[in-house]
C-alpha cells in the first residue's frame, strides 16, 4: 500500500525519510512526488520510494490517500486531477484578514481576536495609531516575519521598528512610510500586542498539530518561540530561538503560569476544530501561533495551514503514520 507524500520540493528531506520509516511501522510505503510527478494522461506518479534505505523511482498509480500542503494549490491542475482521483487533506491558505473575520463572525473565539484594520492610506494608519498608541504593520499575504513593522505614537514623537533596529522619526518621515513601503502590497494594521519575555524580547507559542490514529487532532508540541534581539517578531528564521512550555512560563509568568499553560492546553484541544469548520476545509497540520500580553491575555497572530516540522520531527513523524493508517484504512 502506498500513501502519496507531494511537496514543492524536487529531493526528499530528511523528515521525508523518517516518516517514509514510520510510516513502513503499518506496512505503508511512502511515496514521494513533486506535482509535476503527476502523469496527468497516465495517471500514473513518478514517485520516489525508500528502498534499503535508499530513494529509488518507481512509477506507481495514483494512491488512495495523497499528503499534499497548501503550497501546491498552485498547480492548480494537479490539485484538481488529484480532487477527483485520490483524496487529501489540505486546503487553501486565507488571507489573515479574511479569517479574522470568519472567527469574529463565528464568535467562540472572538476573544482571541487582535482589533485590525486595512491599511489604505497615511489618514487611515494615522487615525488607527492615535487610537493605539502602539500597532504592527503586517502583510495581508506575510511569510516568516518579512516585511513586519512597529509604530509607536507618544504624544508628537512617532517611532519606527524593524528587525533589530527602533529609531525615532518625523511624521514627514511616517507618511514617507505609509506611501513608499504600505502601500506597496495589502498590509493590514493590528494592536501591538505586548508579547515580550522578562528580558524584553517577542515571543509566542506554537501549538503545533496533526491528525491522529483516530482522525483526531492532536497536540504534538507546544513550543515558545522567542525572537532573540528582535523588536517586532518572534520568528526564529530571523534570529532567535525556542524553548519548552513549562519552563518557559515558569520563568516568565512566575505567580499565574500554571492558569496560562491550562488555557493553552485548551485552546489547542479546541480551537482547531473551529478552524476546520469556518474554513470548511478538512485539515491534518496546523500550526496556531498564540501571543500572550503581560496580563496573561492570550491572542491570536496567526494559523499556520503548512507548519513546519521542526524542533518535534520524530513526534510529528509518529503522528502522522497513524494518521496515514487512519485514513487507509477508512477509504479502502
Ligand atoms: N499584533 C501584533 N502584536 C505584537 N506582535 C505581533 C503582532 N502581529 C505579529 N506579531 C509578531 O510577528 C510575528 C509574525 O507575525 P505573523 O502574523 O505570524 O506573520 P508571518 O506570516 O510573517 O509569520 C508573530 O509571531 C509575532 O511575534
Ligand atoms: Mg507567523
Amino acid at each position: 500500500m502506498y500513501v502519496g507524500y507531494m511537496r514543492n520540493v524536487r529531493k526528499p528531506t530528511k523528515f521525508t525519510k523518517l516518516l517514509a520509516k514510520t510510516t513502513k511501522y503499518h506496512g505503508i510505503d511512502l511515496a514521494f512526488f513533486h506535482p509535476e510527478d503527476i502523469d496527468l494522461n497516465q495517471k500514473t506518479i513518478k514517485a520516489k520510494i525508500l528502498v534499503n534505505n535508499k530513494w529509488v523511482q518507481k512509477e506507481i498509480a495514483v494512491p488512495l490517500f495523497v499528503d499534499v500542503t497548501t503550497y501546491s494549490f498552485r498547480y492548480k491542475k494537479q490539485i484538481r486531477f488529484l480532487h477527483r482521483y485520490s483524496y487529501f487533506t489540505a486546503g487553501k491558505s486565507i488571507a489573515k484578514h479574511k479569517f479574522q473575520e470568519k472567527i469574529r463572525d463565528d464568535g467562540e473565539f472572538a476573544d482571541l481576536l487582535i482589533p485590525t484594520v486595512t491599511h489604505s492610506n497615511f489618514n487611515s494608519l494615522f487615525k488607527f495609531l492615535k487610537e493605539h498608541k502602539h500597532i504592527v504593520a503586517k502583510p495581508n499575504k506575510g511569510q516568516k516575519g518579512e516585511g513586519i513593522y512597529k509604530v509607536s505614537k507618544n504624544k508628537n514623537k512617532y517611532f519606527l521598528s524593524y528587525k533589530e533596529d527602533e529609531k525615532q522619526i518625523t511624521k514627514r518621515k511616517l507618511k514617507r512610510f505609509s506611501k513608499e513601503v504600505l502601500n506597496q502590497k495589502s498590509y493590514v494594521y493590528q494592536k501591538y500586542i505586548d508579547s515580550t519575555t522578562i528580558s524584553g524580547d517577542p515571543f509566542d507559542c506554537r501549538i503545533r498539530l496533526e491528525k491522529d490514529g483516530k482522525g483526531e487532532w492532536e497536540v504534538v508540541k507546544y513550543l515558545m518561540r522567542i525572537g532573540t534581539g528582535q523588536k517586532v517578531v518572534s520568528n526564529v528564521v530571523q534570529g532567535g530561538s525556542v524553548s519548552e512550555m513549562t519552563p518557559f512560563l515558569k520563568y516568565n509568568y512566575a505567580s499565574n503560569w500554571k492558569s496560562i499553560k491550562e488555557s493553552l492546553i485548551k485552546l489547542g484541544n479546541t480551537f482547531p476544530y473551529k478552524i476546520e469548520e469556518v474554513c470548511q476545509q478538512n485539515l491534518s497540520s496546523l500550526g496556531i501561533d498564540i501571543g500572550i500580553d503581560k496580563a496573561a491575555n492570550l491572542y491570536l497572530f496567526e494559523v499556520n495551514h503548512a507548519p513546519g516540522t521542526e524542533f518535534g520531527e520524530g513526534a510529528i513523524a509518529t503522528v502522522k503514520s497513524d494518521y496515514y493508517k487512519y485514513m487507509l484504512d477508512k477509504l479502502s
